[in-house]
């Protein structure tokens, strides 16, 4: 090995691992996966299982504290909850600033950022009851934060916390219900969204959650944290890919449904297009979600009577892409945003909150590894670098440049 690639400006020799390909950055308690076999685990339990048996306020709960509640347990958990799922009308008036136009999660990530200043007890939060409650009281306001993104996007009235509710369906009812009409809240609508959410609930180490953990070890609250996380997740090489792949399926179905032009277009290495929701860092055989989502997808449009086509376009992208040497050598599979957005779509979601409704659903593991971080007194992360600039120089007064 030529160790001259390797060496800092002080001559030490430094791992360099751009995009942290085969890189450690901490020790976890929290997610076990194993992207040969496609297996994903929250605390040692199968996301088969959760997602068949739990709930998302189960499943937050396991994430924070490490075990399955009792269910005295879940309750204190949920009312602990309710306590704080109500906003400032502060904030409001700072949402009322943005334009109808802004992307929600820009606006979601400078909200979660604001609640900060409103409350400075969970800033400073060290000990356990003390992170517990910074915890709760970020829960209980993100979903109302969330839903009021979709509130301003379309240009409806805010609406306000029903603690009656459990936390999925209060969730559900801060997006949709409208002024002097009933909401039908449909049983199955709402067990779809809530194995959405358990599903996308942590996922150890990714870019987000790593976000969120590196500003936190700068002790910086949890709030600002967060918010970091939300503006991570937004990249369409992250959370944001379910949006973009509606978007490109509905492109495919505007262009006639040849769907290997498509995958060749995704080949060519001279055209910047990927295929959106296909390839992962880590599964290199299939992504356990995207097994359970594609399920779920097919049993709620049928359940609800809905017939999309980009369904039956996505289906055969994938049949396409899994037939093609291309996607089969570089292990390119669809992962959980492939068929999320469908089931996003077919509840009513618009397109441009899928992406916050995968951040509803990563709140509870963002959140858990910070506190994770912190008890474990993790350093400041700080990588080091390999410098290639101009070796050192004089300076040249501006009249003779
Ligand atoms: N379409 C076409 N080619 C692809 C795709 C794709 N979706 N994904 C990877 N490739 C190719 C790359 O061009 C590269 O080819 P090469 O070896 O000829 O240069 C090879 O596969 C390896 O890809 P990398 O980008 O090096 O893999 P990496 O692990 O860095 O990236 C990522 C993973 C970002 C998920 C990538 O597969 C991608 O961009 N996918 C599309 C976006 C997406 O779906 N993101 C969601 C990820 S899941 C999540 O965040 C929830």
């Amino acid at each position: 090995v030529d160790f001259s690639n390797f060496r800092s400006q002080t001559d030490e020799i430094i791992t360099l691992d751009p995009g942290y390909k085969n890189t450690g950055s901490c020790k976890s308690e929290i997610t076990y996966l194993d992207g040969e076999k496609g297996v994903l685990m929250y605390r040692g339990y199968s996301i088969e299982q959760l997602a068949e048996k739990s709930s998302f306020v189960e499943v937050m709960y396991l994430l924070l504290k490490g075990e399955l509640p009792t269910a005295t347990e879940l309750q204190k958990f949920k009312d602990d909850i309710n306590e704080y799922n109500f906003v400032s009308e502060d904030i409001a008036k700072i949402l009322a600033a943005f334009p109808s136009s802004a992307h929600p999660m820009g606006v979601l990530s400078s909200l979660t950022s604001a609640l900060t200043a409103f409350n400075p007890k969970a800033v400073n939060a060290k000990s356990e009851e003390e992170m517990y409650r910074a915890a709760v009281t970020l829960i209980g306001k993100f979903a109302v934060l969330a839903s009021w993104t979709l509130r301003k996007v379309k240009g409806l009235p805010l609406n306000y916390s029903d603690s009656k509710l459990d936390y999925v369906e209060n969730f559900y009812q801060l997006m949709f219900k409208n002024p002097n009409k009933d909401l039908q809240m449909d049983p199955i609508v709402i067990d779809a969204l809530d194995k959405l959410l358990i599903l996308h609930a942590d996922h150890e180490q990714n870019c987000s959650t790593s976000t969120v953990r590196l500003v936190g070890s700068a002790h910086t609250g949890l709030f600002a944290s967060i918010s970091a996380g939300v503006s991570a997740l937004w990249g369409p090489l992250h959370g944001g890919a379910n949006q973009e792949v509606v978007e490109m399926l509905e492109k495919i179905k505007e262009d006639g449904g040849d769907v290997q032009k498509w995958v060749d277009k995704a080949k060519d290495k001279n055209d910047d297009f990927r295929l959106m929701g296909f390839g992962h860092r880590v599964y290199k055989n299939f992504d356990p979600r995207a097994r359970i989502i594609k399920k779920a997808a097919d049993q709620i449009l049928e359940k609800l009577g809905i017939q999309d086509e980009a369904l039956e376009i996505a289906k055969k992208l994938e049949l396409a892409a899994l037939e093609d040497e291309y996607f089969v050598s570089r292990k390119l599979y669809p992962n959980v945003d492939f068929y999320s957005g469908i089931i996003y779509k077919a509840l009513g979601i618009p397109t441009e909150m899928f992406t916050v409704m995968f951040a509803v659903g990563r709140l509870p593991g963002w959140i858990a590894q910070w506190i994770e971080m912190r008890q474990n007194n993790e350093p400041i992360g700080r990588p080091r670098q390999i410098y290639t600039g101009a070796p050192k120089r004089d300076y040249i007064d501006i009249e003779n440049r």
